[in-house]
């Protein structure tokens, strides 16, 4: 496609919001700003561009968003955008407002959208990985992934004082669809005694094994992160299971979920986010479209949103052995 010229740029968060979203938002409205564009906030993703819920943002409007949790242009998974008539609504709007780009943050699902999207009605956009999940291909970790493991850490080590009081076992489960990377950080960084992820399956007798190693040892307490949608089920059915093979065990289940969603973003994310959203804009007026924008080796890198959607990222096998012998 050939370089457009760009003049109105709309920018949405879509699906499960990440600490680091205000951020993203604020660099690409200051971003616009910086180059002589105007920029629009769509309201509750892919909904608000077909309910056309998008209004023209000025400096006020990101004024002390930078450190704030959660989303300020709100967020939504949209059915309807996933229908030709609910997209052909979603053009019809943004062309009301004169928008010639978009930048969409979220997760692979806001992205599949850009993506379909751009193909269909040419509008160019950017995406920027927003998601606590980090299962994103193309950056080696996404906006909200670092603040949401320092708040899963966080509250496994108020967890960890109970369990040592108690002498008990602990099952915690993280969140991270389908995706074991906040598992395996928080479960390193929390000393966990076994880390459960849908990567990999491990067996209940190997986890059964490891926790009689550390009986001998005489460790005090057991926390075994599990993350959600593991192939050996959550937190709950695995606690079952071991508390059948292992009675006198004084086993606990807890859920962790959307608290590791909330708060503030940390530093790393900050600066995450702000880097993004600045490249973000800066792409498209070079002619980058239909890209997601992620950040590899400290360099800012435009991979195919197609790749960044299809390509599987991959847990870092060394991060995984390095937990194995950290946990016996
Ligand atoms: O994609 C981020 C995420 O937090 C996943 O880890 C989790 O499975 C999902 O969103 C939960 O989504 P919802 O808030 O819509 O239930």
């Amino acid at each position: 496609m050939d370089q457009l010229t760009i003049k109105k740029i709309g920018v949405l968060t879509s699906g499960g919001d990440a600490p680091g979203m205000n951020a993203a938002i604020r660099a690409v409205v200051r971003a616009a700003f910086y180059y002589n564009l105007e920029a629009f906030g769509i309201y509750r993703g892919y909904e608000g561009m077909i309910n056309n819920d998008i209004r023209k943002l000025d400096s006020r409007s990101i004024a002390h968003v930078l450190e704030r949790g959660g989303t300020f242009l709100k967020s939504a998974r949209s059915e309807e955008f996933k229908t030709p008539e609910g997209r052909k609504k979603a053009y019809e709007n943004l062309k009301s407002h004169g928008i010639d780009a978009l930048v969409v943050i979220g997760g692979d699902g806001s992205l599949t959208g850009a993506h379909l999207f751009f193909k269909e009605y040419g509008i160019p956009a950017v995406g920027l990985p927003g998601t606590i999940d980090n299962d994103l291909f193309g950056t080696d970790l996404t906006i909200g992934f670092d603040t949401a493991c320092n708040t899963a850490i966080q509250a496994i080590d108020k967890i960890r004082d109970t369990a040592t009081s108690h002498d008990r076992l602990f099952f915690i489960e993280v969140m991270g669809r389908d995706a074991g990377f906040i598992a395996i950080n928080a479960g390193i960084g929390s000393a966990a005694a076994a880390i459960l992820i849908p990567e990999k399956k491990m067996p209940v007798e190997k986890l059964i094994e490891r926790l009689k190693t550390r009986e001998k040892a005489k460790k005090e307490s057991n926390i075994v992160i599990v993350a959600e949608g593991g192939k050996s089920g959550g937190a709950a059915e695995i606690a079952e299971k071991v508390k059948k093979i292992l009675p006198t065990y004084d086993i606990k289940v807890t859920i962790l979920g959307h608290l590791q969603r909330g708060g503030a973003p940390s530093a790393f994310d900050r600066t995450l986010a702000s880097k993004l959203g600045v490249s973000a804009v800066e792409g498209l007026l070079h002619g980058k479209y239909d890209v997601m924008v992620g950040v590899i080796n400290n360099k800012v890198v435009f991979t195919p949103i197609k790749r960044a959607i299809v390509d599987d990222k991959k847990v870092d096998e060394e991060e995984l052995r390095i937990a194995g012998i950290l946990s016996t």
